[in-house]
């Protein structure tokens, strides 16, 4: 990992970003369910996870994942029904779910089609206390360890939905917020900072030439511990990989 704190992959195009990720997480997750009962992974939402998600779903990693040992979270979900086109539910079922035997009960959405977002955020965190077996603690703050975290890099540096200068960025107790983005006058619903780095291994996926200077001024050597929120994102005991295409990656220098 080196003393930078994360690795970085870099792929020949957007194609070669699915396949190595896919190859990734395939791997990872059948590693981890010879050795526990359940594996919890958190998705992205966005557009580059598509072609994760699509490769994992054919036969040439969906028939090596144990899918009735796969647990699947939301990292964020928009404040929209899950057959909105902006539901990032919808681009999993779509491009993933509906397409592997995993057992329905082993799918946990958040409820973007909730009117109040404040209390889908708590009833997204309840169920995670009884999913990791994490009762609400009121003495030391416990937090839930997932197996697998992926995320993404929005232009402005964000990620999930912790976007610049909100007030999740900050979060030092719940588990899941719904910040409203003034940007893009909505709710969203997020998973935290901390929860995201008890995480035991983070993979962000980043392409295109547009992302490529979020990038350098986030993760180049020397840079100001940068404010992006994507940089915020740092485990405490797991592992961080950035799985970046040529184009994102053609700015980086010195890391
Ligand atoms: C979302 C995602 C968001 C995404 C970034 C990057 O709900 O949109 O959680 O954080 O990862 O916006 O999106 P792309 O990978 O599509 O550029």
């Amino acid at each position: 990992m080196g003393n930078k704190g994360f690795e970085v992959i870099i792929a020949r195009d957007l194609e070669g970003l699915a396949q190595q990720s896919a190859g990734f997480v395939a791997q990872y997750v059948l590693k981890l369910a010879k050795v526990k009962k359940r594996v919890s992974i958190v998705l992205s939402g966005g557009i580059t996870p598509r072609g994760l998600y699509d490769r994992l779903a054919r036969s040439e990693f969906q028939k090596l994942i144990p899918w009735h040992q796969v647990h699947l979270f939301w990292g964020d979900e928009r404040c929209v029904s899950s057959q909105h086109w902006e539901s990032n539910y919808r681009l999993a079922y779509e491009t993933l779910i509906s397409r592997v035997p995993i057992p329905s009960q082993n799918v946990h959405p958040m409820s973007g089609e909730d009117p109040h977002p404040e209390r889908a955020a708590g009833e997204y965190e309840k169920m995670l206390r009884q999913f990791f077996g994490l009762p609400q603690n009121k003495r030391g703050q416990r937090w839930p360890q997932f197996d697998l975290v992926i995320l993404g890099v929005g232009l402005d540096g964000h990620t999930a939905s912790l976007f610049p200068l909100s007030s999740a960025l900050g979060e030092k107790k719940r588990w899941v917020v719904a910040p409203f983005v003034a940007k893009l006058r909505t709710h969203r619903l997020t998973l935290t900072p901390p929860v995201f780095n008890r995480a035991a291994q983070v993979i962000f996926l980043v392409s295109g030439k547009e992302k490529a200077l979020v990038l350098k001024k986030g993760l180049e050597k020397g840079r100001l511990r940068s404010s992006f929120p994507y940089r915020l994102i740092r485990p405490s005991h797991g592992r961080l990989i950035f799985f970046l295409d040529a184009e994102a990656a053609n700015q980086l220098g010195p890391l």
